[in-house]
C-alpha cells in the first residue's frame, strides 16, 4: 500500500481515541470535510505530449522564502497530543524537507522552541476580542522569528462539532495548548473569538509586525480582491478542512475563481483541504495556486514517526509531483497552467 495511504489508521494505533477523532472530524454533518478530495479528484488533465521532461523542477519560493517543493504545512493544534515534541518536531521535520510551516495560535509549543527547529516559519492568528492579548502574541511571534501572519478569517465562532463519547476537552493533557499566552491573565471573554472583524484588521497585523499578512479560509473571488485590496500578500483558498461551515464549496472549485479575481495582481494564491497526491497539488498549482498546505495527513506522520515521518510526507508528495509533472509535459512549475485541467 502507499505509505500515505496507511498513515491514519497507523496514527490511530497510537493516538487516544477522542484525539483520533478531534484530528479527522468535521463540523456539523460532514459534508465538506467529506467531499473535499473527492473535489480533486474530479478534475482531469489535458497532458501535453513529446516536451522535453527529462529534468523536472517543482523548487519555488513562498513569500520569497525558497522552498525545495510547493507542499507546506498547515496550522493545527495539539500537536503534541501527537508527538511530545509538538510543533518543534513538526518544525524539525518541514526544515529537513526545506519547506514552511503554519503555526497555530493555539500552538502548545513555545515560539522560541518552534523558532529554534530551523524551519521558515508562519504564524496563524485568531484575532480575539481583547486585542491586547492578539498584539503580545503577534509581538512574541515576531521576536522569535516568524516570517508571515495567517490571518484565520473563516472563523468568527468556532464550527459546531457532534462528538459521541469524550471529547478532546476532556482529554486534554495540561500545557498541551495556548503555550505562548498567559491564560490566567485573561477572562474567558478576553480570549473569545473576535466577530466584527473588516479588512482593515490586514493592515493593523502588517502594521504591528512588519510582516506580510495572509487570509485564510477564503472561498470567493470577491472576498479574495476586497482582502488584497486592503494589502494582503496572500490568499489561503480554505474551508478549514471542513470544521468551519459545513457545507462551505470544496477548495477545489473555489480556487479557479479566486485566481480568476487575483489575475495579473501580485498577491500570492494558496489552497488547503483534501491534498493527499501528487496529482492534487498538480492540479492546485495548475489552477493558480502557488504552493498548497497539507493538515491532517501531517498529524497523522507525526504521530507515526515524529519529524522523520513529516519529511518523508513532504518528500513523497513532492516525488509524486515531480512524475505527474513528467507524465503531464511540464518540466517547471512555471509551465503548469490552467489549460491542463478540465472537468
Ligand atoms: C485545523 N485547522 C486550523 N486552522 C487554523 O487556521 N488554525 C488552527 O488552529 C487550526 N487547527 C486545526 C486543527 C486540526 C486538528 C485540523 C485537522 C485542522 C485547519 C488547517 O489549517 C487546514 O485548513 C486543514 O486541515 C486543511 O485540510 P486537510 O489537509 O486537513 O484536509
Amino acid at each position: 500500500m502507499r505509505w500515505i495511504d496507511g498513515l491514519e489508521a497507523a496514527a490511530a494505533e497510537k493516538l487516544p481515541e477522542p484525539v483520533h477523532r478531534y484530528f479527522r472530524q468535521g463540523s456539523a454533518g460532514g459534508i465538506s470535510v467529506g467531499e473535499a478530495t473527492a473535489a480533486w479528484n474530479a478534475y482531469r488533465f489535458r497532458p501535453r505530449v513529446l516536451t522535453d521532461v527529462s529534468t523536472v523542477d517543482i523548487s519555488t519560493t513562498v513569500l520569497g522564502t525558497p522552498v525545495d517543493g510547493p507542499v507546506l504545512v498547515a496550522p493545527t493544534t495539539l500537536q503534541r497530543q501527537a508527538d511530545p515534541g509538538g510543533e518543534a518536531a513538526m518544525a524539525a521535520g518541514v526544515a529537513a524537507a526545506n519547506s514552511v510551516i503554519g503555526i497555530s495560535s493555539n500552538a502548545g509549543t513555545t515560539f522560541a522552541d518552534i523558532g529554534a527547529a530551523g524551519a521558515p516559519w508562519w504564524l496563524q492568528i485568531y484575532v480575539v476580542k481583547n486585542r491586547d492579548v492578539t498584539l503580545r502574541m503577534l509581538d512574541a511571534a515576531v521576536a522569535a522569528g516568524a516570517r508571515a501572519v495567517v490571518l484565520t478569517a473563516d472563523t468568527p465562532v468556532v464550527g459546531r462539532k457532534e462528538d459521541d463519547g469524550p471529547t478532546i476537552w476532556e482529554v486534554i493533557q495540561p500545557g498541551h495548548l495556548l503555550a505562548n499566552l498567559d491564560e490566567g491573565e485573561y477572562a474567558v471573554e478576553d480570549l473569545g473569538k473576535a466577530d466584527n472583524l473588516t479588512p482593515d484588521v490586514i493592515g493593523w497585523l502588517a502594521e504591528r509586525t512588519g510582516l506580510p499578512v495572509l487570509v485564510k479560509g477564503v472561498l470567493r473571488g470577491d472576498d479574495a480582491k476586497r482582502c488584497a485590496d486592503a494589502g494582503a500578500a496572500g490568499i489561503i483558498v480554505s474551508n478549514h478542512g471542513g470544521r468551519q461551515l459545513d457545507g462551505a464549496i470544496p477548495t477545489a472549485r473555489a480556487l479557479p475563481e479566486v485566481a480568476e479575481a487575483l489575475a495579473g495582481t501580485p498577491t500570492e494564491i494558496y489552497v488547503d483541504g483534501g491534498i493527499r497526491r501528487g496529482e492534487h497539488v498538480l492540479t492546485a498549482l495548475a489552477l493558480g495556486a502557488r504552493a498548497v498546505f497539507v493538515g491532517r495527513p501531517a498529524l497523522w506522520a507525526l504521530t507515526v514517526d515524529s519529524s522523520a515521518g513529516v519529511t518523508r510526507l513532504l518528500t513523497d508528495l513532492g516525488e509524486e509531483l515531480t512524475h505527474a509533472m513528467r507524465l503531464v509535459g511540464s518540466p517547471t512549475i512555471a509551465d503548469l497552467t490552467p489549460d491542463l485541467i478540465t472537468r
